[in-house]
């Protein structure tokens, strides 16, 4: 068994983005990401802090809007319209959830799609959809970073899915089928999961439910990346039984150290990019 080491990797790529941040600013160029946090969600206070400190080890310059949970959808809209044209800032990033009175959609629409880092814009998902991707979702693209590392072709390879969201899900699936793989989406609707885990040369999960990939799930070989992040006795544990899981899998990631530093990882790939583009 190989453990996916995304802790490992997420340090490598940030330190060529470092690198790269150092030649911008040679030209006189500073990379800018804008944080939006609305409200108190403690799990989102802790992931903002966690990419705002990132950004400031690469040497991208991060702004920290921090809005109260009764902010209106417009209040919302005009900081964002503000940032859009701010040419200091090359990204946006709305960290969610957002407070149920706010339509995430329009919000997700009001960024400026070419500072849209998190890749969650129509226009970026559509791009995504059509083959053709400018700036791809941070978690699955992480994962494709990762595949590719590991010398892991998922041409031709059978790959469940499961977690259909917008964040992980739908993104993954679009990437995977973009690079070859017969990937099955299954979601809370799904009759027989194991049935399908069962058969998989690749199981994705993306829940959040501790213990629902259990080893009876997953075939002899298999490779299984572990996208789920739950609290349990004080403990950060994924979707898959590692223990178990772990003696039946050719390659797994670890929870924590695996998928979770990638995406920050690419966050900064994608403020990268962003920059990239807009000096082109
Ligand atoms: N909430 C959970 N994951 C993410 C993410 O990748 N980006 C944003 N903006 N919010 C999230």
């Amino acid at each position: 068994m190989v453990l996916l080491n995304g802790k490992e990797l997420a340090s490598k790529i940030r330190q060529q983005i470092k690198e790269e941040v150092l030649k911008l600013k040679s030209k006189g160029i500073i990379p800018g990401l804008a944080f939006i946090l609305v409200g108190d969600n403690p799990a989102s206070q802790v992931y903002v802090n966690m990419k705002t400190k990132a950004c400031e080890e690469v040497g991208i310059y991060s702004i920290n809007h921090r809005m109260p949970k009764e902010v209106s959808e417009k209040e919302l809209i005009e900081v964002i319209k503000m940032l859009n044209e701010n040419p200091m800032v090359h990204g946006i990033l709305v960290q969610l959830p957002l407070p149920e009175h706010i339509d995430e959609e329009k919000i997700i629409e009001a960024i400026d799609y070419k500072k849209d880092v998190d890749g969650f814009h129509p226009y970026n998902m559509g791009r995504l959809a059509r083959g053709n991707p400018l700036f791809s979702s941070c978690t699955p693209f992480g994962i494709m970073k990762m595949f590719e590392h590991y010398n892991i072709d998922v041409k031709g390879k059978d790959v469940v899915m499961v977690g259909s969201g917008n964040i992980t899900g739908k993104p993954m699936t679009l990437m995977l089928a973009n690079a070859g793989a017969t990937v099955q989406l299954c979601h809370i609707y799904t009759q027989n999961l194991e049935e399908k885990t069962r058969r998989a040369d690749i199981v994705i999960s993306a829940v959040g439910k501790p213990g629902l990939i259990k080893s009876n799930m997953v075939k002899e070989g298999a490779i299984v990346v572990d996208v789920g992040i739950s609290k349990v006795a004080g403990k950060v544990v994924g979707d898959v039984d590692f223990e178990e899981v772990s003696q039946k899998a050719s390659y797994i990631t670890p929870v924590p150290g695996g998928v979770g530093p990638m995406t920050i990882a690419m966050l900064l790939y994608n403020t990268l990019l962003s920059v990239k583009l807009k000096e082109k």
